[in-house]
């Protein structure tokens, strides 16, 4: 006789805890980036969770992992949910490993209580969402929606020198049980449970957030170049430091963009330069630029005005400006009906719920490209995220993974 499907939660905080402890930071946090031998680590692990259930592991050629549990119409489309388990060099324990184990447990759960679902639901974890190793973010998903190939990425190099296409087979050769998918396989929806990475929930005491979309990101690298030359005599004049161009282009962007527009996010979250010598005028200087707006127009805008202030600034310092669009993923809509599928659901099980637009991008915003996606949100301590800091308190885990398990049941 079958039971009601409940969210076992002592097993889903354990899971979680064993996940984090792969790639362990000493500050308590996970450095376990992407198609990293750690990233490998994880993958078995749930990878043999999986098989240990019955369950089917599958992966694709961009080392997404699809975890099944058939339906009895075969016909009919899977209903996906999950997330990532890559993390950034000073991670967090639940950015994207909450979505996927929240996932995983909801397979459980319906296991435990041999709930029969007329749909396949399928866990997925897809690969490389921070886009922290190699860029651009979202690699996985954007293969899986076909809006980039893995061949897309031959001879991307990682920020600790290895090759892309190396660690691509080297992770999909670590698990030699998963079948191998040619091609993608049609879904019906895709849920995503993830982190608010932002204080809105925790300052409204909310629990859940119904994510209506997520706003556009661009990340552009900035390299300005001058010539080296010894810092004790050469005369301003005849300088040509690539620094003083970097500092000044910064300066100004940090004085213009954000304060002029609330909307508006600017982040340098990565700087280098050449020689990088005490006494040497510095020849090279590059760095990132992560901008954010919920708006496509003013996010054109804001990255013309970025290269405007980028060449004056060269131009004044005698340098010579490049300047690289990395990666661009637009705003994107949510679809209504699952959003409201997931307020919906929130009302059934009494939690409340609040519908808000994502700061982050994340891998629904590209599975939504082919079929009717949705993300819910719990909060997080502070607001704290991409830190090893991070923390979601055990009550927010569990309704996040009781709402997932609940449309997954609707
Ligand atoms: C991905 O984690 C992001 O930067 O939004
Ligand atoms: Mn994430
Ligand atoms: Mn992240
Ligand atoms: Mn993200």
């Amino acid at each position: 006789m079958s039971i009601q499907a409940r969210v076992n939660g002592e097993r889903l905080i354990r899971a979680l805890a064993d996940f984090a402890a792969i790639g362990a930071t000493p500050s308590g946090g996970v450095n376990r980036q992407a198609l990293s031998p750690e990233d490998r680590v994880a993958r078995r692990l749930l990878a043999e969770r999986a098989l240990a259930r019955g369950f089917s592991v599958h992966q694709d050629n961009a080392a997404n992992l699809f975890i099944r549990r058939d339906g009895t119409e075969h016909a009919l489309p899977a209903l996906m949910i999950g997330s990532h388990l890559d993390s950034q060099p000073t991670g967090g324990r639940f950015d994207g490993a909450l979505g996927t184990l929240s996932a995983f447990e909801v397979l459980e759960a319906l296991a435990d209580a041999e709930i029969p679902t007329a749909r396949a639901i399928e866990v997925v974890s897809f690969t490389n969402e921070e886009g922290s190793r190699f860029t651009p973010g979202c690699m996985g998903s954007m293969a899986f929606a076909g809006v980039q190939a893995v061949g897309d990425w031959q001879g991307a190099t990682a920020t600790d020198g290895a090759r892309f296409e190396d660690e691509l087979a080297a992770t999909l050769a670590a698990l030699p049980e998963a079948r191998m998918r040619q091609q993608r396989a049609e879904i019906f929806a895709f849920v995503e449970l993830h982190i608010e990475q932002g204080p809105v929930l925790e300052r409204a005491e909310v629990p859940i957030g119904v994510v209506t979309g997520v706003q556009g990101t661009r990340w552009i690298e900035v390299t300005f170049t001058g010539e080296a030359a010894h810092a004790g005599t050469t005369p301003r004049e005849f300088r040509k430091d690539a620094m003083a161009a970097a500092a000044r282009a910064i300066a100004e962007l940090q004085a213009e963009i954000m304060p002029c527009d609330p909307q508006a996010r600017l982040t340098v979250g990565r700087f280098s330069l050449e020689p990088g010598s005490i006494n040497v005028i510095p020849r090279q200087v590059s760095f990132t630029v992560d901008l954010r707006h919920p708006d496509s127009a003013a996010l054109a805008e804001i990255e013309q005005r970025l290269g405007d202030t980028c060449a004056r600034a060269g131009a004044q310092a005698g340098c010579i400006l490049a300047i690289e669009r990395r990666l661009d993923m637009p705003p994107a809509r949510f679809a209504p009906a699952l959003a409201a599928a997931t307020e919906a659901a929130c009302r059934r099980l009494g939690i409340a719920s609040w519908p808000m637009t994502s700061g982050a991008f994340h891998d629904a915003l590209f599975v939504n490209r082919v079929a009717p996606s949705a993300m819910i949100f719990v909060p997080c301590r502070d607001g704290v995220s991409h830190n090893e800091a991070e923390f979601v308190a055990d009550d927010h885990i569990l309704q996040g993974a009781e709402t997932l398990l609940e449309l997954a049941l609707d």
